[in-house]
């Protein structure tokens, strides 16, 4: 059984009051639509289309997959006109199931069971009682065997039809012939002159089909996007499953309500994260890595037993095991750090390699260098990699100490073994096992006097 999804994602969200497409809006840093295609790549279908409309390429251009399928509904007509649309792109299917880019957290495991319910019907529809289901299409039922006769939209709908609780998710799969001959029979004569894709129900009741339903474990899963506020509950809702399962898999969460996914976070055991912590992109934790608070990792393997201190920022880089870095540590793009090295505060760290047990411990800027191993950088050495238009390599071999507040003016290279004396500003090579000491000498001036500032009478 060939299984083909189509995903609307044509209309404009008004509400958001914006220029971007409603479907690009980001939750946990992925447009809503993308993880309606996500969903839909997990339950293995073999061709996913997507209706676009408004906002025009830009909905297509966010994405770079080869194997989607754009249709473009250049004028919104309805959710049937739309769903018509993408017909010929599923012509190779056996069903359809139908999804909505801006409803992005329905669970793979309700439509699965969603597309079990279809497996011996040709119309199953995701259904759910609301409390208040005012605005929804509503599902009406046969009072006594209680079989979908058809579904019936707020604008259409009799009062007694509105007091129905059960309403359409919208979510149905459908076979896909039959599909396209109830689409090609649709008409518009309704309030809001648009060809619903609700009207299907009641031709397949017509032709004695049993349409069949489920619903959803979770409300959740079939709530949409309309503004921003439903966008933020959504978020909320996405980072609550997300730090769930997490725990579930062993990390400690000091509070899941101050943790935040935006990407994929793999991690090993007895992984303990702190409040306020931000993962972005892939991130690997290692076994018994701490991460401290406020501390944001983008893009970066942190291996085991690493401390990260509050307030660090890591991006793009590795960090060896039982290395110990921060408070307020920044590592940017190409930092890649060796076993046990230990880097504190105010270091800047960026496209530099350093090597086992080495250390630079206090205000830092480590710029296109490489450190080689049980190097002891002292606070304030910065390495001057640029000299406004190009940039250059510092190398600095193992066992080497430099003194604070050194300057290092690249390219430079400091030999294994070598001493560089405090307040240095090291322009040429250093040679191994020597000492190098650049600052004026020491002069002392007997009774100087410092200027004074007269007191006014
Ligand atoms: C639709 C259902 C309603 C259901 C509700 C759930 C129909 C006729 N009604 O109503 O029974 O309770 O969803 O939210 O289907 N879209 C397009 N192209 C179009 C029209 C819509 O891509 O021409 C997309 C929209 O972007 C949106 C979705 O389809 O994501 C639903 O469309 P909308 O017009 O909001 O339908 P509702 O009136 O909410
Ligand atoms: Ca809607």
């Amino acid at each position: 059984m060939k299984l083909g999804v189509v995903i609307l994602a044509a209309g404009q969200g008004t509400r958001m009051k914006s220029d971007l497409p409603k479907v690009l809006h980001p939750l946990a840093d992925r447009p809503l639509v993308g993880h309606v295609i996500t969903t839909a790549r997990q339950l293995n279908a073999d061709r996913i289309a997507v209706v676009y409309g408004h906002g025009g390429e830009q909905v297509p251009r966010a994405f770079s997959d080869t194997d989607l399928a754009w249709v473009e509904q250049a004028q919104q007509l309805g959710t049937g006109h739309a769903v018509e649309q993408a017909m010929p792109r599923m012509s190779e299917m056996d069903r359809v199931l139908v999804l909505y880019g801006d409803v992005p957290l329905t669970s793979v495991d309700t439509l699965q069971s969603l597309l079990d319910k279809a497996s011996d019907t040709p119309l199953a529809l995701l259904t759910v009682d609301l409390e208040n289901p005012s605005g929804y299409g509503r599902i009406v039922r046969d009072t006594e065997s209680s079989r979908i006769l058809r579904i019936v939209e707020q604008k259409d709908a009799s009062d007694a039809e509105l007091s129905i609780q059960e309403i359409n998710t919208g979510i149905l799969v459908a076979d896909r012939s039959k599909l396209s001959a109830w689409l090609s029979g649709l008409e518009n004569a309704n309030a809001q002159g648009e060809y619903y894709l609700t009207d299907i129900v009641e031709m397949a009741v017509n032709e004695g089909i049993r349409v069949s339903s489920t619903q959803p474990e979770d409300l959740y899963e079939v709530v949409g996007v309309n503004d921003r506020r439903q966008l933020s509950e959504l978020e909320r809702r996405y980072q609550h499953l997300a730090a769930d399962r997490l725990m579930r898999e062993g990390v400690t969460l000091r509070d899941p309500a101050r943790f935040d996914l935006r990407g994929t976070l793999t991690v090993g055991k007895d992984v303990e994260i702190d409040i306020n912590v931000l993962i972005e992109g892939d991130v690997y934790l290692g076994d018994r890595v701490r991460v401290g608070p406020n501390t944001v990792i983008r893009n970066s393997r942190i291996d085991s037993d690493v401390e990260l201190f509050e307030n660090c920022i890591v991006e793009n880089s590795t960090v060896g095991a039982g290395g110990r870095i921060g408070p307020y540590a920044r590592l940017r793009p190409g930092a890649e750090l060796s076993t046990e090295v230990h880097v504190g505060n105010f270091v800047e760290i960026k496209k530099s390699t350093v090597d086992h047990g080495s250390k630079i411990n206090h205000l830092s800027y480590i710029g296109d260098c490489s450190i080689g191993k049980s190097v002891n950088i002292g606070a304030g050495t910065i390495t001057c990699n640029y000299d406004g238009a190009n940039k250059f390599r510092t190398i600095i071999h193992d066992d080497v100490f430099i003194g604070s507040d050194t300057q290092l003016v690249a390219p430079v290279e400091v030999g294994r073994g070598a001493t560089v004396g405090a307040g240095a500003t090291i322009t040429r090579d250093v040679p191994q096992d020597s000492l190098s000491v650049s600052r004026a000498k020491q002069t002392d001036i007997d009774g100087w006097k410092r200027p004074r500032k007269e007191k006014k009478a």
